[in-house]
């Protein structure tokens, strides 16, 4: 027996363009993700450009990924930007406190810039407010982006780089709440201004601000933040907001299980939290409207994926784990969601890229594997700046979630639908209706799904779950039990 749904596209009913940077990655020095996921250094026997892993760059440029934040999470509180520049022989050997490890400062602020270039992606980078100065900040500032005659450019000329770096998305510390120095909101808010008003551009553009957000069940923070960031009337709050661009949410679908061992039920309740995405949205963009009614400051969650319980007697590093068809759908539910909420969302980065989190790539040695979650932003990336369109979904419910979900998104004559069945184990038959125009045909379907739910790519089968294509059919539109799906059709 299959369940039974309906989807009806709204071609007329625009709801705005979805942010590339929605699709967006963070890369914090954490576990094996920089040092062995990305940097292996000049003198590895694993095939790099300048130290960094080809197989990574190669696998990443598929993906188009808009955006990387960089160095964290709670390493960025810690870090000290003048340890990673100069001759990498000359750094400092220092402790990551957080991650519990020896940093060796080999991968700096010209090695990550450099990764960005490779993959095509734009830097964020978010610096050090829990143990450091606006004066430390602002020089970082100088060394990146000033383009005249002062030490800090003429040492960054002398590290390799005479242009300047142009960064423009810049973080203002990171869980300031917690690991970032353990502030209330008002101290916080108070922090914020003093670092935003010494964080200068150094170039014609104004940098894009970010201001840390709470965790995502924690209003109170969004609401302490901007009543204390308001306080000051000289800054004319509360039409103008002009410290801050974007204000960032965390949100990780904690669980407490192990990645690939979970019942049927904790199936379903792991999708179930990835669907509270979407009350957070609405509820912390509701607060911040009502500060900021011009809509001035974007809202982000630049930190978001599922956190598993981690093995017991395990080689591995901090927070690696594995990645089954079950995280796949957590992804493939939540880039629905912000889709749909295009309106409200204008970045998210998952944690994290490699080996760490809901990694989208697993390494081990000179071996690399695509997770499922690699292959959702792979089938969803032609959303990526196209024009989000509305889309009515009536389905079933099963242990309180709906069992199908989707999102819809248009690009010139390309009509992108993806659609997710939660269902661990049967299909649902759909029928599918396109308003608003008859001129249209069905061109393509690739469906990521697998024949257990706990399945995962492994280095002994990489390809185990994987997206298959499918004979393009829209009439009596059947998908299988425990699948993400790509739909796209040519429109006039
Ligand atoms: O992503 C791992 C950690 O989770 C980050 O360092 C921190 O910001 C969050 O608590």
């Amino acid at each position: 027996m299959s369940y039974k749904s309906s989807i009806i596209v709204d071609i007329k009913k625009n709801i705005g363009t979805i942010s590339p940077n929605i699709y967006g990655h963070f890369t914090e020095h954490l576990g094996r993700l920089v040092y062995d996921g990305i940097w292996v250094g000049l003198d590895s026997d694993i095939p790099n450009i300048n130290g960094i892993r080809k197989d990574i760059i190669e696998a990443l440029k598929v993906i188009n990924p808009p955006i990387v934040r960089w160095p964290g999470g709670c390493f960025a509180d810690d870090y000290h930007w003048r340890d990673g520049i100069g001759p990498r022989d000359e750094r400092p050997r220092t402790v990551n406190i957080h991650w519990n490890s020896i940093e060796t400062n080999e991968f700096g602020t010209h090695e990550f810039l450099e990764f960005c270039k490779l993959i095509g992606a734009e830097p964020y980078i978010c610096c050090n407010v829990g143990s450091s100065t606006p004066r430390e900040m602002r020089e970082w500032l100088e060394y990146l982006n000033y383009d005249g005659n002062s030490d800090l450019a003429k040492l960054r000329a002398k590290n390799g780089h005479p242009e300047p770096f142009n960064i423009h998305y810049w973080g203002i510390g990171n869980e300031n709440w917690g690991c970032g120095g353990m502030m209330s909101p008002k101290y916080y808010a108070y922090q914020y201004k003093k670092f935003a008003a010494f964080a200068h551009s150094f170039t014609d553009q104004e940098l894009y601000k970010i201001a840390c957000g709470p965790p995502a069940y924690h209003y109170p923070w969004t609401r302490g933040f901007f009543r204390n960031l308001c306080e000051n009337k000289i800054i004319g709050c509360p039409w103008r907001l002009p410290l801050v661009n974007g204000f960032a949410l965390h949100y990780y679908v904690e669980t407490e299980r192990l990645a690939t061992e979970f019942s049927e039920k904790q199936w379903y309740e792991t999708l179930q939290k990835a669907r509270k995405m979407e009350g957070y949205i609405k509820w912390h963009t509701r607060i911040m409207r009502y500060f900021d009614k011009k809509r001035t400051v974007d809202f982000i969650i630049d930190e978001w994926g599922t956190w598993h319980k981690v093995e017991e007697n395990t080689e591995e590093k901090w927070l690696y784990q594995q990645n089954t068809i079950n995280d796949a759908l957590v992804a493939a539910i939540t880039l629905d969601i912000f889709n749909k909420h295009a309106d409200k969302v204008s970045m998210a980065n998952i944690a994290q890229t490699v080996n760490v989190l809901q990694a989208l790539i697993l390494t081990k040695d000179s071996k690399m594997l695509l997770t499922p979650t690699y292959h959702v932003y792979d089938l969803y990336s032609s959303h990526q700046g196209a024009e989000s369109l509305k889309m009515k979904i009536k389905t079933t419910k099963k242990n309180k979630i709906p069992l199908l979900s989707g999102s819809c998104s248009r690009k010139e004559d390309v009509l992108t639908v993806t659609l997710v069945n939660s269902h661990a184990k049967k299909p649902i038959k759909t029928k599918f209706k396109i308003k608003g125009t008859k001129d249209y045909i069905i061109q393509s379907w690739k469906i990521l799904n697998s024949e257990e739910i706990h399945d995962h790519n492994t280095f002994e089968q990489p390809n185990r779950v994987a997206p298959v294509k499918r004979e393009p059919q829209i009439e009596n539109l059947v998908l299988p039990p425990a699948s993400v799906n790509l739909i796209q059709f040519k429109v006039k």
